[in-house]
């Protein structure tokens, strides 16, 4: 039906006769002359029509926005007034000499150049002519390009793209699973995969040796705006590669396509161990990208009157911490302040205490805070000292549990560098490694902080003795202060696998019940093995400069794990949840209350 994409359309194709399919985009009178800017996933190509064409002028006459035609004419040059430089095919429009509409359309929900004045929940519920805007279709044609590189990248280094079960048992990645009852297994219900983390560990077993999928995971937790329940990893395992193999194939990809796709050399990688993460930056995904440090002062504080510092001095899980904002004390008003202590106050910080040096050689009358009198001079001089600060800089303090003070300090790093552009790079990527195994809960209990098939550094019994202390050989790869993948090298020993089972409480009738398949394939020569899983969304996320990982996707689901455009999820006919053999509970209690 078309001959060319109305987006492709320049100078070269002058005096060309062409045929386009598409949309209107707009549709202007002008003095008797018609403009139609028809457009497609390509962009966006002017059509002029002129009175002299009786029928196809009528026609034209008749159009209105997201119409669909096909019109043919010439290509011609625009006069040099009417050139539009904002417009790819701006040089040129095409002289109509044929019109077909081939369907009409009704007035859309929101004119699609308005977008941004209607609510997401709006633009979501028709997304379909969301998506038919500029910028959704170059997103998700990157996309594809991208998916492409990668497929490409990995075909070259040897891998194999083989298929998972969507319909399984739980594969625990720390989230809820999304379950589906089965019909033929009365009261039995399969899990989708968070990740197909178990299976890429058995056709390492089968001995595929190297291992990827394009995969949707499914995960039911609480969303953000890098997270959906539905969302697709890049999902990789090898055999006989330790981490350092895995780290620089998995690190060759990403440059490859950054290269490739926009043309960044992202240099090699540095590591960081995740004690420094957490210690320096706040976070086990440092935003590199922002030169702020916290510097710990908990041994300065023991000794102070100011209880809010003193008492988490003297508590071995508490942290006290500076982080100094150079420049702060003019680059930062009273409000903002006010604003900033209510932002750490959503991590569960309770204040956030600031000193904003004037002079820094005056410890007396030197400092502006609502602290400082609570400091004597000698603790004051330490501080500054330690922070290396200067006059004209600010001072913000967190002091409480440990886990507080990093997450809500972390956070107000990457705030301010956000809010100060304190940016020093675009692009600034790392390997954070050496994760512990476990991180432990309120009530003692052990999780694991990567999954648990993760492999320890030390020995089963240097594990049991210690299982807080012991270091994990999992490793993740962090963009821009988002984590954009993590993996890890696998146990591949029954008896490690079980040891870690145990440490997380897992009863040795849980273990064979959940895990049967995977203890017994580690007894019929599992190869050491280990691997990696990228987030497809948040790589797009970044590579095209958007906030949100909905913009990346063709139909994401809303904040609330809805998807507004089909009502999903929705109810089910009483037919089929007898064959399901499910019984609702607020059926129940209707059923009761009419007893
Ligand atoms: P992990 O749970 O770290 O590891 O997930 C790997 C990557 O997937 C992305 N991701 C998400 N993206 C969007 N929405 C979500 N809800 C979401 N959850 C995770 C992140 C993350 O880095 N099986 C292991 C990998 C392995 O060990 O090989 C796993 O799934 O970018
Ligand atoms: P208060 O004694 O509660 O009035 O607090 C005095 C100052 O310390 C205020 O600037 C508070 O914002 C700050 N502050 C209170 N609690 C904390 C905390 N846990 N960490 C850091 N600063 C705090």
């Amino acid at each position: 039906m078309r001959s060319q994409y109305c987006g492709a359309l320049n100078a070269s194709f002058i005096d060309q006769e062409v045929t386009l399919c598409g949309w209107v985009d707009r549709r202007r009178d002008h003095g008797g002359v018609i403009f139609i800017d028809l457009r497609d996933r390509d962009g966006i190509v002017q059509v002029v029509f002129d009175p002299d064409a009786k029928e196809n002028f009528a026609l034209a006459d008749k159009v209105r926005g997201e119409y669909v035609l096909q019109v043919t004419g010439k290509v011609r040059a625009r006069d040099a007034a009417t050139v539009n430089a904002n417009m790819a095919t701006g040089e040129v429009e095409v002289y109509g000499t044929g019109l077909e509409i081939l369907n009409e359309a009704e007035t859309t929900p929101f004119p699609l150049s308005e977008h941004s004045s209607v609510g997401e929940d709006v633009r979501l519920k028709f997304r379909y002519l969301d998506l038919r805007r500029a910028e959704m279709q170059k997103s998700l044609q990157f996309r594809s390009k991208v998916t492409i590189a990668i497929r490409n990248y990995l075909d070259e280094n040897g891998f194999l793209d083989i298929e998972t079960p969507i319909l399984t048992r739980a594969t625990p990645e720390g989230a809820r699973d999304y379950l589906v009852p089965s019909r033929t297994h009365e009261n039995k219900f399969f899990a989708l995969p968070q990740s197909p983390q178990l299976f890429k560990q058995l056709l390492m077993v089968s001995g595929f040796d190297r291992y990827y999928q394009i995969a949707k995971c499914f995960r039911d937790e609480d969303l953000r705006a890098d997270r959906q329940p539905e969302f697709t990893q890049i999902d990789i395992e090898t055999s006989f590669m330790d981490e350092e193999g895995i780290m620089s194939i998995t690190e060759g990809m990403i440059k490859t396509l950054f290269n490739d796709m926009l043309s960044v050399d992202l240099g090699e990688f540095p590591r960081m161990d995740y004690a420094t993460a957490i210690a320096k930056y706040g976070s086990d995904k440092p935003d590199m990208r922002i030169p702020l440090e916290l510097v710990d002062i908990k041994d300065l504080m023991t000794e102070v009157e100011f209880k809010v510092f003193s008492g988490p001095a003297k508590d071995p899980k508490g942290r006290v911490t500076a982080l100094k904002v150079p420049g702060g004390n003019e680059a930062l008003t009273r409000k903002q302040i006010d604003d900033y202590t209510k932002f750490v106050g959503i991590y569960g910080a309770k204040g956030l205490a600031y000193i904003k040096v004037n002079d820094a050689s005056d410890m007396e009358n030197g400092l502006q805070s609502p602290i400082v009198k609570f400091l004597p001079n000698d603790v004051r001089k330490a501080i500054l000292d330690r922070v290396e600060a200067v006059n004209g800089d600010l001072i913000f303090f967190g002091a409480d549990k440990a886990n507080v003070v990093t997450e809500a300090l972390g956070a107000l790093r990457c705030k301010l560098g956000e809010d100060l552009n304190l940016y020093t790079c675009e692009w600034a990527p790392l390997w954070v490694v050496d994760f512990p195994m476990f991180e432990e809960n309120d009530d003692g209990s052990m999780q694991a902080l990567h999954h648990p098939f993760t492999a320890p550094s030390c020995s089963p019994d240097a594990l049991k003795d210690s299982p807080a202390e012991a270091l994990s050989r999992a490793y993740d790869m962090v963009l821009n202060g988002t984590e954009l993948g993590g993996g890890s090298v696998r146990i591949h020993d029954q008896s490690m696998q079980q040891a870690v089972f145990e440490i997380l409480g897992i009863s040795s009738d849980e273990q064979r019940e959940k895990f049967g398949f995977l203890l017994d394939a580690l007894k019929y020569g599992a190869p050491p093995h280990g691997g990696l899983a990228f987030g497809l969304d948040r790589l797009i996320m970044l590579m095209t400069g958007t906030s949100s990982i909905r913009d990346v996707i063709a139909f994401p689901k809303t904040q609330s794990a809805a998807c507004v455009m089909t009502d999903a999820p929705g109810a089910v006919d009483a037919t089929q949840l007898r064959e399901l053999h499910i019984r609702l509970r607020q059926k129940e209690k209707q059923e009761k209350a009419a007893e």
